[in-house]
């Protein structure tokens, strides 16, 4: 039951070309992370409600149950992304049918909610992309989405245009935010590229020695203002990615904990406590494997990462590319490195064997690669 939305497997798993979402992704529809008040995305949720409250006088509506899957319009089109961009590829998204996919962003939701007379909005949901595999990426993560409209008063009363003045706006409300979220915390802006928003900005913050992009933003498009009723307005937009936030706020070091039942994760956080350091209840031995095969046309690392996590599921922490080289023959070859790793138990060298022969086998053929 998504938004109110019933959704069937066969609906949104199929085995046909047009469709690349595996049943690991399948079984995430309808989660809902972030409608856990005492888990940390949906503490930190709240936590970002409470600044937008307290500092608008409840102007921001709050939108967290909306259906992921979204058309390939809401998701693309309505928010000017290029019809040759490459997250519109199908090795960057899950594509239910040409014409329907699982949202890689909140931005999907901006036109339709413009539209029905919005003018400050946040919107919260699981998002998903097709991606490597690392302590930091997960195909499955939650954005928030904030967008605020100006009318011309707002900024004819002040000496910029409408451009400089919402954009202003918008690195005044989030450093606020961040300063609400972290207190004291070294931050940087850095300029950007995207579809829907000119001028465009990332947010980094620096944790654990490296700056860590958390957030993207801008002023939007004027064609997408014009295009849903609302010409001679401008705004601003962001996207959060929850889960960065929420590592570097509660310690979490690894993101496959998110979705960790175990108690001795769960028990650790209580609603409203923004911030609580995670106490890892032990670190588990990694155990590393090795695969090295011949690459042809159409291999992708996204291809090799999935299947890996559809073997594996959470007990893969990292695949990472070792060594990549090109023969006189003109073939080329990659190593990688898997990593595995439970979060909560040590896992036994059979059962690590048995998933890397898994590996293996369907490396060779579903991915068509030569084993080396
Ligand atoms: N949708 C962008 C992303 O997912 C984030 C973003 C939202 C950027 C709104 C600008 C404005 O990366």
């Amino acid at each position: 039951d998504l938004g109110g939305v019933k959704v069937n497997r066969e609906d949104v798993v199929r085995d046909d070309p047009t469709n690349n979402v595996p049943d690991n992704i399948f079984s995430k529809l309808g989660v809902q992370l972030h409608r856990r008040d005492q888990h940390p995305l949906g503490i930190l949720k709240n936590a970002i409600y409470q600044y937008f409250d307290e500092n608008y006088s409840n102007k921001f509506n709050k939108f967290d149950d909306l259906s992921p899957i979204v058309s390939v319009k809401e998701n693309f089109d309505d928010v000017l992304v290029p019809e040759d961009h490459v997250s519109r590829s199908y090795n960057d998204t899950y594509y239910v049918d040409p014409q329907t996919v699982l949202r890689c962003h909140t931005s999907a939701h901006q036109a339709e909610l413009l539209r029905s007379g919005n003018t400050h909005f946040l919107v919260t949901g699981d998002v998903y992309r097709r991606d490597s595999i690392d302590s930091t990426h997960y195909p499955v993560f939650h954005q928030m989405e904030g967008f605020r409209v100006f009318v011309p008063e707002e900024w004819e009363a002040s000496e910029m245009d409408g451009t400089s003045f919402a954009a202003a706006d918008l690195k005044k409300c989030l450093e606020g935010l961040a300063r609400h979220l972290f207190g004291a915390v070294e931050m940087r802006w850095v300029d950007t590229y995207f579809p829907f928003t000119n001028p465009s900005f990332e947010l980094e913050i620096y944790f654990k020695e490296k700056w860590m992009e958390v957030l993207g933003c801008g002023v939007t498009e004027q064609e997408i203002l014009k295009r849903n009723g609302q010409p001679n307005n401008v705004a601003w937009a962001f996207g959060l990615g929850l889960e960065r936030l929420a590592m570097v706020l509660f310690d979490i070091p690894d993101i496959r904990l998110f979705w960790s039942n175990d108690e001795r994760f769960t028990s650790q956080f209580s609603a409203g406590q923004l911030g609580v350091k995670f106490k890892p209840f032990s670190k588990y031995p990694p155990c590393y494997k090795d695969i090295s095969f011949w690459i042809n046309e159409s291999f992708t690392e996204n291809n090799l990462c999935e299947l890996v996590r559809g073997i594996a599921g959470d007990l893969v922490e990292e695949v990472q590319l070792i060594d990549d080289f090109t023969n006189k023959k003109g073939m080329t070859s990659h190593c990688y490195r898997i990593a595995y790793r439970s979060m909560e138990r040590s896992l036994t060298d059979d059962e690590i064997n048995d998933l890397q022969w898994k590996v293996r086998d369907q490396v060779q053929s579903k991915l068509n690669v030569v084993l080396r």
